[in-house]
């Protein structure tokens, strides 16, 4: 039998998906039903005076409008707001009381016999404020930034090594600047929402959109006092999330409320301008110093990031650190500052830190470049590090050497003229850069089920999330593959939290996770079934331990003599057993000698009109070691997607704060820009061969974030060769050319 590992296998839920035979969470029938329209605050701090619904509740078919002066009983602690993920702080509580910690906040919900009266009604509340001043602009209040200290956050930061600041002084070479991200935003294809089934005896099954239902639950049954046996979040298809989806958000918590409220279902769906008061990535001021030598030897590096967080929550991600880990340099220093808004806690986003941080390494490597007159790749090359620079320790694998290699062959680097504005063609300058990207290689414990069917058909369940990324497939591929049976005889049940443990779906950690619980309850079944075939009359299997055979083609097969072999299906049958069931959970080996990263090697070129300063990416090459392929299909996929969101970062996309109302300005998609098929060119992804034997039995890294990393630097690189000016604050837009 081929490897299904391995196999660029299309997805198994694909069918489900186009016809719309799959249902997300707004689509689930709630008979006898309300719906909620959610009223947000225009102020972005003060308190609510007055709330009047009389003229909302005299419209025809409203039920009810929720306030924080009439809801049901929400937990006072803390504690019962912090999922799994939450930062250090206080939570926020929606509708908890008069208070408005920004702009976009929840400050009532209408519920009505259907959507359109719902959001008609949500107009006619009127509601009085009390403002106060706020601070919205990051710029101005970087004085007044802090340091974690204490935290986890803190405590996991790198430490700095050597004397950093003595050494740049002492450098015949360097370069510092400051580099923007502005505030971006998630922006996934499906509206949040959640469908809250309110079942006769007033257990609820609430139909959320999240990257983990386990974590939704727990978060629901601690804010409303409620057991997990009565209450169950399911959520088997997601629209996109991004990292949205990793806390649970306000409409869940709104919908169970006016469930238990009104004691029927209600459906809460946000609109797509009510989505960009969730949350976003912070925006961010990466200050990079770099001091080399002559020779282009690194000598020192210094990185400082100032982010943005709320006034509740401090939400901070490692953007410095990686400055220090990927090159070889002996004096590195890094700080995290954060600046208190009045505006939601910020939150993962695609490669959080890494996507913004590494973006200023990589553009202050490639000034670096050309102060040292040297190329890009060469510069690379001479500050490679085999050791994760940081810790000291070698990796698990590390063939980013293998990524710039076959990522330039490929492009085509070698034939490029390194002097800014000398390629032209038809009246356009030609631009190519380079950037490497590096993210982590993460297991998490998840605990899978399979149960197996005498019919020779098996379920694998576990309470993890597809957020669109194929883990419906990549389990499919490794139960059918570790079983021994064809693809169509696996059934992935995923995304209901009474299904085994398992994290939220973040970190691109899913993959290696979940494939090693599988794994391992495979190894489980394949002895129950060695005990029966044992058992089975006229059975020859008495002599052979369980790692003396394996599962294939549907048989338990000796693996010194494939003549020995049973059906599978046959040894249930004569031993009259219907079903075999075992639950697993990853086992992750500590390793603290080894690093665990995957890399890449971008390379991108732009052709920009020399007139109007338009930029076009008409090429990218993404060169990713991210250890073993589970199917290239799914991963090309993530890759791609990946790199179009480079592209967005580096060209389009910005949330514009207007400072005097603490508002996003920009909240919809019309002027959020984002890449459309027209702003794409060719992308070319290469896997490069990374055998990892340390960092688990099956070598798998996990991939999904490590395709944005590095893409908006090579971009930004490339516009600067294309016309020998430096843009450092992104998005890079035609007016920053002139
Ligand atoms: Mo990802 S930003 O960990 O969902």
């Amino acid at each position: 039998m081929a490897s299904l590992i391995g196999a660029p296998t299309s997805r198994v839920d694909g069918r489900a998906k186009v016809t719309g035979e799959a249902t997300y969470a707004a689509e689930f029938n709630a008979p006898g039903g309300l719906y909620g329209a959610v009223v947000t605050s225009p102020i972005a701090r003060g308190r609510i005076e007055r709330i009047d619904a009389n003229l909302a509740l005299g419209v025809e078919d409203v039920f009810d409008v929720l306030t924080h002066q009439n809801r049901p009983p929400m937990a006072d602690a803390d504690a019962a707001y912090a999922d799994d993920i939450a930062p250090p702080g206080s939570p926020f509580r929606p509708f908890y009381n008069d208070r408005i910690l920004f702009s976009g906040q929840p400050v009532a919900l209408v519920l009505a016999r259907d959507w359109e009266t719902a959001r008609f009604a949500a107009s006619q509340v009127r509601i009085d404020y009390r403002k106060e001043p706020h601070a919205t602009d990051l710029l101005r209040q970087r004085n007044e930034a802090f340091t974690l200290s204490g935290d986890a956050f803190a405590m996991s930061m790198a430490k700095p090594r050597g004397d950093a600041a003595q050494a740049l002084a002492r450098s015949p070479v360097r370069r510092e600047g400051d580099y923007f991200i502005p505030v971006e935003h998630h922006n996934p294809m499906e509206l949040f929402a959640s469908t809250v089934i309110h079942e006769d005896d007033g257990k609820l099954v609430v139909h959320d959109k999240t990257q983990g239902v386990q974590n939704v639950q727990r978060y629901l049954c601690n804010v409303f006092r409620l057991k997990p046996e009565e209450l169950r979040v399911v959520s088997p298809f997601v629209g996109g999330a991004f990292g949205l989806g990793l806390r649970p958000q306000y409409q869940v918590a709104l919908a169970v409320l006016a469930a238990l409220a009104v004691k029927r279902s209600v459906r809460v769906v946000l609109t797509r301008q009510q989505m960009f008061a969730l949350s976003f990535r912070p925006a961010t001021v990466e200050t990079v110093a770099l001091g080399a030598a002559v020779d282009g030897a690194l000598q020192a590096v210094t990185h400082r990031a100032l982010a943005m967080t709320s006034q509740y929550e401090s939400f901070a991600r490692n953007d410095s650190t990686w400055s220090g880990a990927l090159y070889k340099c002996d004096n590195a220093s890094y700080a995290h500052r954060l600046a208190r808004l009045d505006l939601p806690t910020p939150c993962d986003m695609r490669a959080p830190g890494a996507a913004t941080g590494v973006y200023a390494l990589e553009c202050a490597m490639d000034e670096l470049a050309v102060a040292l007159k040297l190329d890009p790749l060469e510069l690379r090359y001479r500050a490679y590090s085999d050791l994760d620079q940081n810790e000291g320790i070698p990796f698990t694998s590390k063939a980013l050497r293998d990524c710039y290699r076959q990522g330039a062959e490929a492009f085509g680097w070698a034939r490029r003229n390194p002097e800014p504005r000398s390629m032209r063609d038809d009246g356009e300058l030609i631009g190519w850069g380079m950037a490497t990207g590096i993210w982590e290689a993460l297991q998490m414990k998840f605990s899978v089920r399979i149960a197996l069917s005498a019919d020779g058909k098996a379920e694998v369940a576990c309470a993890t999330s597809d957020i669109g990324t194929g883990t419906y497939t990549i389990m499919s591929q490794a139960a059918a593959e570790m079983l021994g049976l064809p693809l169509e005889n696996v059934t992935i049940k995923l995304g209901d939290s009474t299904l085994p443990q398992a994290p939220v779906e973040g970190g691109s950690w899913t993959a290696a996770s979940v494939v090693d619980a599988i794994a391992h309850a495979a190894d489980a079944l394949k002895s129950d079934l060695m005990e029966l075939a044992r058992r089975a009359p006229g059975s020859n299997f008495a002599e052979l331990k369980p790692e003396e055979v394996s599962l294939a083609d549907g048989r338990i097969v000796s693996k010194r003599d494939a003549s020995l072999s049973a059906r599978i299906t046959d040894v249930m049958a004569r031993t009259g057993v219907e079903r075999i069931e075992r639950e697993r959970a990853t086992e992750i080996k500590r390793d603290d000698k080894h690093a665990r990263n995957t890399h890449s090697a971008v390379f991108a070129e732009v052709r920009v009109d020399d007139q109007l300063g338009v930029i076009r990416v008409t090429r990218v090459v993404s060169a990713i070691a991210a250890g073993r392929i589970l199917n290239p299909k799914t991963a090309r996929s993530q890759i791609l997607g990946g790199v179009v969101w480079g592209i967005g970062m580096a060209l389009h996309e910005e949330t514009l704060i207007d400072h005097n109302f603490g508002r996003f300005m920009n909240a919809n998609i019309a002027e959020y820009h984002m890449p459309t098929n027209a702003d794409v060119g060719d992308i070319e992804v290469i896997f490069v061969d990374e055998r990892d034997e340390l960092i688990n039995p099956f070598g798998v890294k996990g991939l999904g974030e490590i395709g944005i990393v590095g893409v908006a630097a090579a971009i930004a690189n490339a516009v600067y060769h294309a016309t020998g000016k430096r843009v450092r604050d992104l998005p890079i837009t035609l007016d920053k050319l002139n």
